[in-house]
């Protein structure tokens, strides 16, 4: 059986990725809707660069962009899952990778693609992770090297998804923000405070990024649906 022969993701953080460990749950249904709509709300332009941030930390950023992924590889597209947030990175501990090869290397031009991308147990999802925490992420993100390394991967991968750190904290997912796509804002239910929501927003428009829309994370259950809503 094809489930039996695959690892499940659990890191020792206790991560589980519910997309990939219960696909048919209402959480994952709802991931899937928020693909469709990601994939709809640009009808001319395809989206192929998208990125996930928040206002401030601990919002459900890198939980959602890793399940984002997930349904986008099952889908059948060829996705590669970015740990972008090179201050404090998680997707290493996530996918139980190593972090010793990753963006920070690509970007200060020691290391190709090819040697720093991870296959996953997961059909599809390959992922890049942070490398070592740089004394720059900002300087480095804005480098021509990530315009680079956007512009090579788009030739190997249909989808690229970028988790990122909180807007309102540093200017990094600000400046990324501007090279994808789209950017995906996520807000934590009785966590997010309005105005800040505001403000993250009002940040990256400054930026000319191209926010498709906001996740309320973790919100109420109710009846078993959702748990999870988006749009603009
Ligand atoms: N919907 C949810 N239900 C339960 N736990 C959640 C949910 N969303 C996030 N968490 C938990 O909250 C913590 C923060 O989530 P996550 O790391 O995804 O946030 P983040 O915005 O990436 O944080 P940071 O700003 O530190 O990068 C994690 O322990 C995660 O497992
Ligand atoms: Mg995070």
């Amino acid at each position: 059986m094809r489930r039996n022969r695959k690892k499940r993701f659990k890191s020792h953080q206790g991560r589980t990725l519910i997309t990939d460990l219960n696909p048919s749950s209402p959480i994952a249904e709802q991931y899937r809707t928020i693909r469709t709509n990601i994939s709809f709300s640009a009808v001319d332009d395809k989206i192929n660069t998208l990125m996930v941030t928040s206002s401030n930390p601990s919002e459900g950023k890198s939980l959602t962009t890793a399940n984002l992924a997930i349904v986008f590889a099952q889908q059948g597209s060829s996705v590669l899952l970015v740990d972008a947030d090179l201050r404090k990175p998680t997707l290493h501990y996530t996918l139980q990778k190593s972090n010793t090869l990753g963006l920070s290397n690509y970007l200060v031009g020691a290391q190709t693609i090819e040697s720093i991308v991870h296959n996953t147990s997961i059909d599809n999802l390959h992922a890049v992770t942070s490398g070592p925490i740089p004394p720059n992420p900002s300087e480095l993100l804005g480098s021509k090297s990530m315009g680079n390394f956007i512009e090579e991967s788009k030739h190997i991968y249909d989808v690229i998804i970028f988790d990122t750190p909180p807007v309102l904290a540093v200017t990094d997912s600000q400046i990324l923000s501007s090279l994808c796509d789209g950017t995906i804002l996520v807000t934590r239910n009785k966590q997010t405070e309005i105005d800040e929501a505001r403000r993250a927003k009002k940040l990256l428009a400054q930026t000319n990024g191209r926010l498709l829309g906001t996740i309320l994370n973790d919100a109420e259950r109710k009846k078993e649906n959702y748990y999870y809503y988006y749009g603009n």
